[in-house]
């Protein structure tokens, strides 16, 4: 909605990180817009590179697009970082300079599973940095349930808050809204959950707060468990997972595979992943899906098969590995 209330022709042009998670390449599109990549550096966990954005919306410029937008996503998908409050800060200010409407995507807010890096809103930090940000620069924030420990994916609703976007763009995005008559009902009620959770003194609190701690400290040892079983393998190398819910492994594949993907007519990590599938019943998604680096290949899988059948996980896909470089070097 949001996209699509930026969006007047092609020129309009929005900034998303790449790797990206696929939603916003495809809806941009739908709204005859165009997408201005910039990219995460991967040396330096997946971090917000300041230089890379200036790069990427002056080249924008220079082919006569006009940047409106700038997403970003913390913590990351697909790759799993976590922004440090300096580095929002920055966005912040490159906002307020480039007159940009910032578009967080926080909807892993709350998974993370490091403590240097906690979880911090652009809303907060925002709010914080005083004037002339925090009454200049337009915010869009997004959460949703489908993704914490409320949701756990089936239950699907979600919310944008709006901070300084100017009444005019606000009518039209209500009027948007109001297309789509109300979300249906269990929905509705698994978003008043997500903002009301249970309060001490209320029946569920206990088991609330037992629950969404036992599964948040078990999808922090399997985002260890993961990141360390890559980096085990032999030309593969992992940022840790620091937030969100995937893994994001960087696949060094040999020249004889990269023949044997051009001869498929496949893409080199698009082969991996069949292959990865058809021998062990993986399903994972190639780099190419997010965007990459060219020349290099990734792919995506998640930390959520659960912590008894995660090392039978890890064991499939070593022994697949390692028969394919076998095959393939
Ligand atoms: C980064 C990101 N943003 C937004 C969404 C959309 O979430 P929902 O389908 O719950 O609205 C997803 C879901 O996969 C996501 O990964």
């Amino acid at each position: 909605m949001c996209l699509n209330a930026m969006i007047r022709h092609e020129r309009d042009a929005v900034l998303v990180p790449i790797p990206q998670y696929p939603l916003y390449s495809a809806a941009i599109t739908l709204y005859g817009g165009s997408m201005v990549g910039y990219h995460l550096a991967e040396h330096r966990s997946w971090a917000l590179n300041l230089a890379e954005l200036r790069r990427a919306l002056h080249a924008a410029r220079a082919e006569g697009k006009l940047v409106r937008g700038l997403v970003f996503i913390n913590p990351g998908n697909p790759t799993g970082q976590c922004l440090s409050e300096e580095n929002i800060r920055q966005l912040i200010r490159f906002a307020y300079e480039e007159r940009i409407v910032l578009m967080a995507d926080e909807v892993y807010q709350e998974n993370v599973y490091q403590d240097e890096r906690p979880f911090v809103s652009a809303k907060k930090v925002l709010a914080g940095m005083g004037a002339p940000y925090s009454d200049g620069v337009e915010l869009l924030s997004f959460h949703s349930t489908s993704k914490g420990t409320s949701g756990e994916c089936g239950l699907r609703s979600g919310y944008v808050e709006m901070t300084n976007i100017h009444p005019g763009a606000m009518e039209q995005i209500y009027k948007c809204a109001s297309i789509n008559l109300c979300p249906n009902t269990m929905g509705q009620i698994a978003l008043s959950c997500l903002v009301n959770p249970p309060k001490p003194g209320d029946e569920s609190y206990e088991q609330y707060v037992d629950e969404r701690a036992s599964e948040l400290a078990s999808l922090r040892r399997r985002a260890h468990m993961v990141t360390d079983a890559f980096n085990k393998l032999p030309g593969v190398t992992c940022n840790f997972t620091e937030g969100a819910m995937y893994s994001f492994p960087n696949i060094k594949l040999p020249p004889k595979a990269l023949e044997a993907a051009k001869a498929a007519g496949k893409a080199a990590d698009v082969f991996y992943c069949l292959r990865l599938l058809e021998a062990t019943g993986i399903s994972t998604v190639p780099g190419s899906g997010f965007g990459q680096e060219e020349g290099t290949f990734h792919l995506r899988t998640t930390i959520l098969p659960r912590e008894e059948v995660m090392s039978g996980f890890v064991e499939k896909f070593a022994k697949f590995h390692n028969d394919f470089m076998k095959q393939y070097s």
